[in-house]
């Protein structure tokens, strides 16, 4: 079903905005992927820029909403592991998540995961944007991204083909989402917790006004962060983690 139906681009704004202006004109298929070769205005979390040159997997996927959106946001847990599984098949190095939904590789980050919701009430739909720098080469990324950021090519012995990794991540995503809905979250949480890069460290948690800091000790079941600040446990909804 994930990829049944497929649109490869060379060039769009953002995969995530042409399936919103394609599900304006027409029935877009639950499983329906959009690929592109490069974004003008790749959007990551927090409204921030997601550079998006050739050499990067940018794509995304439709699916039906058949759940709240309580449990959807463990799916953006969900996918961070199916996504890190995918690329670990092509890496000599294993992959770890960063909360929530961050793919790192030597601490660096790889790739990103951007969910949102679209469609009316009764018909709501998720888009998951997912973006992995393959074999994005980073001069041609911006400074302080290309700092911070790495891609799959440092790690891989062999030439990369941007679609094998296509198919493996996609291969990952139903995977994990069937389990997912068949199982629930507990066992994928596990696993995002093992492969946590911050789990049991000292964060600082950015968020939109000011910011919390304190040991990351725990992911409870809904998927919230739980920090010790020294004066109790404090739960975190949403924010950028920051290691200290
Ligand atoms: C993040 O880590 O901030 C999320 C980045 C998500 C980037 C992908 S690339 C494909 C899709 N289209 C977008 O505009 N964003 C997502």
């Amino acid at each position: 079903m994930f990829g049944s139906h497929r649109i490869y681009l060379l060039c769009t704004d953002s995969t995530n905005e042409y399936i919103k202006r394609l599900l304006k004109k027409q029935e877009v298929e639950a499983g329906t992927v959009v690929c592109t070769v490069q974004q003008t205005k790749g959007r990551g979390r927090a409204g921030r820029f997601w550079e998006s040159p050739p050499g990067g997997l940018w794509f995304s996927i439709l699916l039906q909403l058949e759940m709240s959106l309580q449990q959807a946001a463990l799916l953006s847990l969900v996918f961070a592991v199916a996504v890190s599984r995918g690329i670990n098949s092509f890496t000599h190095l294993p992959c770890q998540v960063k909360w929530p939904n961050d793919i790192y590789l030597d601490h660096r980050k790889l790739a990103g995961i951007l969910m949102e919701t679209a469609g009316g009430p009764g018909d709501e739909k998720l888009i998951i944007g997912i973006g992995i720098n393959v074999t994005t080469d980073m001069d041609d990324v911006s400074s302080t991204t290309g700092k911070t950021a790495v891609s799959m090519e440092e790690f891989v012995d062999v030439p990369l083909e941007i679609d094998d990794v296509l198919e493996a991540v996609l291969l990952q995503m139903e995977e994990y989402y069937c389990r997912f809905l068949q199982e629930g979250a507990e066992a994928i949480l596990s696993e995002f917790k093992k492969n946590c890069l911050h789990m049991g460290k000292e964060v600082r948690v950015n968020l939109s006004r000011g910011s919390i800091s304190g040991i990351c000790v725990d992911i409870d079941r809904e998927g919230t962060l739980l920090l010790d600040t020294g004066n109790g446990i404090e739960k975190v909804y949403t924010g950028d983690v920051e290691i200290l």
